[in-house]
C-alpha cells in the first residue's frame, strides 16, 4: 500500500514506519523539519519531504495516490481554555477534520488515528477533552472512507520520553519529589502498537472500530519511576508528594524550559490510564510486558 504516515518522524511514527516497511508498504513521511525525520530515510521503501500538513492544499496533494492515511500528531502542551487550549484545537481537532476531508475527496479509502486512552469530552483535561473531539471529527467522514482509532496508555519502547525521561531524570538527582504518585498507567510496548496499526490497514472488522490499547499490567507513577530507576542503575528514593503539592509542582514546572509538566498534564494523570477490564489487544496480538523489554534500552551498557 501506500502510506501518508503523518507525525511519523516521532517516537511512535519512526517505529510504525519501520514496520510498514518491512511489510513492503511505500510510506510517505511530512515533516515541519527535514532534520526531524532523516533517520527515516534508512527505510527502502520511506521517503520524507518537508509540507505544512495543515495546508489543505498541500495536505491534498500528499493525499493523491495514497491507500491509506495514518493520523499520529499529538501534542502535550495545548495551552488553556475551554473546552481546551488553541494549541490542542490546533493539533488534535482541526488537523483531524482537514484530514478527513482530504481523504472524501481525494478519495483515500482507510484512515487511521490516534487518539488516547480515556480521551473523553468530560475528561479533567484539555488534553483529553481535545482528543476526544479528535475521535469525533476522525469517525465523521463517511464510507467509504473506513476509520480506525487507538486509543493507548502510556507507550513505553526505545526512544520514549517516559522511562526514558525518568531515568535522566533520576541520574542527576539524589532524591525524586514526586508528583501524583499513585497516577495508574498500563504501559503498551511501542512495536505492539505498530503491530496493531499495521494489521489493522487491511482488516475489514477494524473499519469504524476503536481500540483500546494497554500492557499486561497496571503500575503506580511511582512503581514506573522506582523501576526506571533501578533498571537504569540509578536508583533514587522518591518522595511521593500530597495533591497540592503535585500541582503547584506542575504548576512550577510550566515555567521551566521545554515545560516538562503543566497543570493540564496533572489534570490528565487524574484519570487513571488503564483499561476497564481485562485488555486485550486487538487481532490477536499479545501484549508484551515492561520488564521483558524496558532492560533493553534503559539499562547501562556493560
Ligand atoms: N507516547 C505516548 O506515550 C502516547 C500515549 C498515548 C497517546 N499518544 C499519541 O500518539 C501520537 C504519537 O505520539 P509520539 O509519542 O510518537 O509523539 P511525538 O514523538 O511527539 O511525535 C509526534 C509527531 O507529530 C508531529 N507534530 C507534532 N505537533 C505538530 C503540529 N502542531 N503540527 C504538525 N505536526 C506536528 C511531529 O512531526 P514533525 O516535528 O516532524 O513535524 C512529531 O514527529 C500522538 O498523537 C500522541 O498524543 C502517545
Amino acid at each position: 500500500m501506500n502510506v501518508l504516515l503523518i507525525g511519523g518522524s516521532g517516537f511512535v511514527g519512526s517505529h510504525l514506519a519501520a514496520r510498514l516497511c518491512a511489510l513492503g508498504h511505500n510510506v510517505h513521511v511530512p515533516t515541519r523539519h527535514y532534520e526531524r525525520a532523516k533517520h527515516l530515510l534508512v527505510l527502502p521503501t520511506a521517503t520524507i519531504g518537508e509540507a505544512d500538513i495543515h495546508d489543505e492544499a498541500a495536505l491534498a496533494q500528499l493525499m493523491r495516490d495514497k491507500d491509506a492515511v495514518v493520523n499520529l500528531v499529538g501534542v502535550l502542551h495545548g495551552g488553556t481554555g475551554e473546552p481546551y487550549g488553541a494549541g490542542f484545537a490546533h493539533a488534535h481537532v482541526e488537523l483531524p477534520k482537514k484530514i478527513a476531508r482530504a481523504a472524501q475527496r481525494i478519495g483515500v479509502p482507510r484512515f487511521l488515528h490516534m487518539s488516547a486512552l480515556q480521551a473523553d469530552a468530560r475528561a479533567p483535561s484539555g488534553y483529553l477533552r481535545s482528543k476526544a473531539a479528535g475521535e469525533a471529527a476522525a469517525f465523521a467522514v463517511p464510507p467509504p472512507v473506513a476509520v480506525t482509532i487507538f486509543r493507548p496508555s502510556v507507550i513505553f519502547g526505545r526512544g520514549d520520553s517516559f522511562l526514558t525521561l525518568f531515568a535522566r531524570l533520576l541520574k542527576r538527582l539524589p532524591v525524586v519529589p514526586l508528583g501524583c504518585p499513585q497516577a495508574l498507567f498500563q504501559p503498551v510496548w511501542v512495536e505492539d502498537v505498530a503491530a496493531a496499526f499495521a494489521a489493522s490497514l487491511t482488516r475489514r472488522e477494524s473499519f469504524g472500530h476503536a481500540y483500546n490499547l494497554c500492557g499486561p499490567r497496571r503500575y503506580t507513577l511511582r512503581e514506573l519511576v522506582a523501576y526506571a530507576g533501578r533498571i537504569s542503575g540509578h536508583a533514587r528514593p522518591v518522595l511521593g508528594l500530597p495533591a497540592s503539592l503535585s500541582y503547584l509542582q506542575a504548576w512550577a514546572m510550566e515555567f521551566m524550559p521545554g515545560a516538562p509538566l503543566t497543570r493540564d498534564n496533572w489534570r490528565s494523570m487524574q484519570v487513571p490510564s488503564v483499561c476497564d477490564t481485562a485488555c486485550e489487544l486487538p487481532f490477536g496480538l499479545a501484549a508484551t510486558p515492561l520488564e521483558a523489554v524496558a532492560p533493553a534500552y534503559l539499562a547501562p551498557p556493560a
